[in-house]
């Protein structure tokens, strides 16, 4: 091995007295490293390339290789696999001057080949065991491949599903996407960053990259600070308490400060309130994309912002590359704040264990072991079945038509994703093996291998082409049942993605339209990034499976759903709109002075369309029933330092055994500033056999109460509060407390 220049540096440090990797010698570590670095090289650790291999914006350098060896460039991403990061590792270790070694980032944000569903499906499992275990798998999956820091997790509030990026998110509600984003933090690291089998987390995108207005991406984002904290910090907080390694700044301005070179975000929150320690790093390009925001005269003057703000590696950009030296010679910057970025970015070189071993995560043998094991295809089999979503199954001439416990002798299954393995990956397919997706198709097959199935294209999800509709409608008509595979491809979702209309794409409604004319019973299968407006659907077919984007195993589980061996439990963690109209829809709204009343004209609603969403938040179906009874409190007053205890009996008055999430919200009747209707504070997923009931306990303490008041102080307010439990934010048992803090 030629480790010449890493054995050097390694003696020279051990020469004098420092040992990489001892607990307690870090600093003294880097110290001494830092000693030896040039500005350049200095810089270099602050620079992150892509490899070329894969791009999500422009790619600027073709000679990143060139600047490993020269130290100019301290970390790659994009690149992977053993050896291909093999390779770039040795430039780094053997041919560089002091031999530092790289940190490989990539996209593993729904896994690396094998790959789980997309986040906001997965987020409606409303499991967080399976969530952090998605991402535990998916870091010892993409550890095998070279890799040892994903972007990933993406804690972005949105209210908005015309925006793209909702799918790679965990919805509309702060308290469980926190809860989420720390079992995600918990999954990649593992408290143990050494490990050769977790890598680093970086929480995105820091802030509020959520709410562009009219849900385009990249578009300017104005909020009072009060949302901004409500809303849209609590799952970063939640991450950073969690220890995560790294942070992501936004593309957007915000108030009229881009993320990228906001103090307030950065310094302020992040490192003084939240006391930060590690990372930070900013989007593709982001610190140069601060000139056309209108904020940098240059991207020379950009760079300063960025550094002056508490940016540490800026990705893409070249601009800490091509200016900072100028900007320290010219005193824009401080020596100092280049140094305090450079000792982060070693820091968490360390705490990876590059030092001890740049090779760690360089190993063939592991790789082959690990990627795509069994392991990994069992757990995407799990974790689908739990982010499925049931939302309507009525019946067809007088029988629900889900679950299709007996094999019907002729299905028509029709549509762009009924035989589509690529579609399936959702929109982060990092380096998705394609080609062991399991399609719709396939496992309707396995599921009934004594069924006729005729498969039909139909329409694409895009454009405007209907030749296949003819094809379509005589399979259904020669069908006994008709299972339709629509939604969206996995670029109809994801970055750069926003939709103004966001019904199903291309002629797939009136395929679906078609279909239905021959009065045949009708599944819908719907696959999407985002929750879309099928009203007309909800009013026409009796049975309606939302499966968003599932990743390897989407056909099994699929096949599952539909056959019963499975029992959906899945609940929406974004409100579905009847039409794109009603957006931003949610269920945390304020109440407003005329809440809409009937009878009076002059109160919130729409001349067109009604206020409630098609779908609430915390809504789905399962094939068995469950029902609430007796919420009780066990008291009315509660005092500071003391717990409420709350108690509902939840029976499963259904035929099969199933899971049900059990939901409790409060509401602050009045506040010193308005407060939402309901506040999602405690859930708890319960499996119960046909005819059980089982008691589910919560406790509410006033640190649930608390919100920032008029003062901006995080505190509780005495008052009246209103306590629901139910199966969805709608759908709820109601009773209440008082709450005086002496
Ligand atoms: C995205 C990030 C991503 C980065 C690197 C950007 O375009 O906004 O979420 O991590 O590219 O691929």
């Amino acid at each position: 091995m030629k480790l010449k220049h890493y054995v050097l540096i390694s003696l020279a440090l051990i020469i004098s007295g420092v040992s990489a990797q001892k607990p307690g010698k870090k600093e003294a570590f880097i110290d001494s490293l830092m000693n030896k670095m040039t500005l350049e090289e200095k810089i270099g650790q602050l620079t992150l390339f892509t490899s070329g291999w894969t791009t999500t914006g422009p790619s600027l350098k073709d000679d990143y290789k060139k600047d490993v060896i020269s130290g100019r460039c301290g970390n790659i991403f994009n690149a992977h696999t053993v050896e291909y990061n093999r390779e770039l590792q040795e430039m780094a270790v053997n041919e560089s001057r002091l031999g530092i070694p790289l940190m490989f980032g990539y996209d593993v944000i729904h896994g690396y080949k094998t790959i789980f569903p997309i986040p906001l499906a997965e987020a409606c499992s409303w499991d967080t065991e399976i969530i952090e275990k998605s991402a535990r798998l998916a870091a010892k999956e993409a550890t095998a491949a070279g890799l040892n820091w994903t972007f990933n997790p993406m804690v972005d509030i949105s209210r908005d599903p015309r925006w793209g990026r909702v799918a790679e998110g965990a919805g509309e509600d702060p308290y469980l996407a926190s809860l989420i984003a720390q079992a995600k933090v918990r999954g990649y690291q593992q408290d143990n960053l050494f490990s050769s089998q977790t890598m680093a987390a970086c929480m995105k995108h820091f802030a509020a990259y959520g709410a562009p207005e009219a849900g385009r991406d990249y578009n300017t984002v104005n909020m009072s600070e009060r949302r901004l904290r409500e809303l849209f910090l609590p799952p970063f907080k939640a991450a950073v308490d969690e220890g995560v390694a790294t942070v992501m700044t936004a593309f957007n301005e915000l108030n009229g400060i881009p993320a990228t070179g906001n103090e307030f975000l950065l310094k302020k929150i992040l490192r003084e309130e939240w006391d930060f320690d590690g990372m930070v790093v900013t989007d593709y390009t982001s610190i140069n994309e601060m000139v056309p925001h209108g904020y940098a005269r240059d991207e020379q003057h950009a760079g300063e912002l960025a550094l002056n703000a508490g940016v540490d590696m800026d990705m893409q950009g070249a601009v800490y590359y091509n200016h900072l030296k100028n900007s320290l010679e010219e005193g824009k910057v401080r020596m100092e704040n280049i140094n305090q970025s450079v000792r982060n970015v070693l820091s968490l070189k360390y705490d990876l264990g590059l030092f001890d071993d740049p090779y760690k995560y360089l190993d063939e043998e592991k790789e082959e072991e690990i990627v795509l094991s069994d392991e990994l295809k069992k757990h995407a089999l799990v974790s689908a079945r739990e982010s499925i979503v049931l939302l309507k199954n009525e019946k067809h001439k007088g029988s629900k038509l889900l679950p299709v416990k007996e094999t019907p002798e002729k299905i028509a299954l029709i549509g762009p994703l009924a035989h589509n393995r690529k579609d399936m990956t959702g929109t982060w397919w990092a380096s998705a093996d394609t080609a062991s997706i399991v399609t719709v198709k396939g496992g309707l097959e396995k599921q009934y291998p004594d069924a006729k199935i005729t498969t039909v294209f139909g329409c694409s999800t895009k454009g405007t082409g209907r030749e296949g509709f003819d094809e379509a409608i005589t399979a259904a008509e020669n069908a006994d049942l008709v299972i339709m595979a629509i939604g969206e491809n996995r670029l109809q979702s994801g970055e750069a993605a926003s939709r103004s209309d966001i019904d199903l794409p291309g002629q797939q409604k009136a395929l679906l339209k078609a279909v239905h004319k021959t009065g045949k019973p009708i599944i819908s299968v719907v696959m999407a990034g985002r929750p879309l407006t099928i009203t007309w659907m909800d009013e026409n077919i009796p049975a309606i499976i939302y499966a968003w984007h599932l990743g390897t195993r989407t056909g099994d589980v699929i096949a599952d759903v539909i056959s019963g061996e499975y029992n959906p439990s899945g609940k929406l963690v974004m409100t579905f709109p009847r039409n794109t109209g009603q957006i931003p829809i949610y269920y945390n709204a304020k109440n407003t002075g005329r809440p809409f009343d009937e009878d009076n004209k002059y109160t919130s609603k729409y001349l067109d369309v009604a206020n409630e969403p098609l779908y609430p938040f915390g809504y789905g179906l399962s094939y068995s029933e469950f029902e609430y009874a007796n919420l009780k409190l066990d008291k009315k007053q509660l005092d500071l330092g003391s717990e409420i205890h709350v108690s509902v009996e939840v029976e499963n008055t259904g035929e099969y055994t199933g899971q049900e999430v059990v939901q409790l919200y409060l509401r602050d009747e009045v506040g010193s500033v308005t407060r939402p209707v309901k506040e999602l504070k405690g859930f708890e997923k319960i499996s119960l056999k046909p005819g059980e009931q089982r008691t589910v306990h919560f406790t509410i303490d006033p640190e649930d109460l608390k919100f920032w008041n008029a003062d901006m102080k995080y505190t509780a307010e005495d008052g009246r509060f209103k306590v629901f439990v139910g199966t969805n934010s709608a759908n709820v048992l109601e009773s209440k407390f008082e709450y005086v803090a002496q």
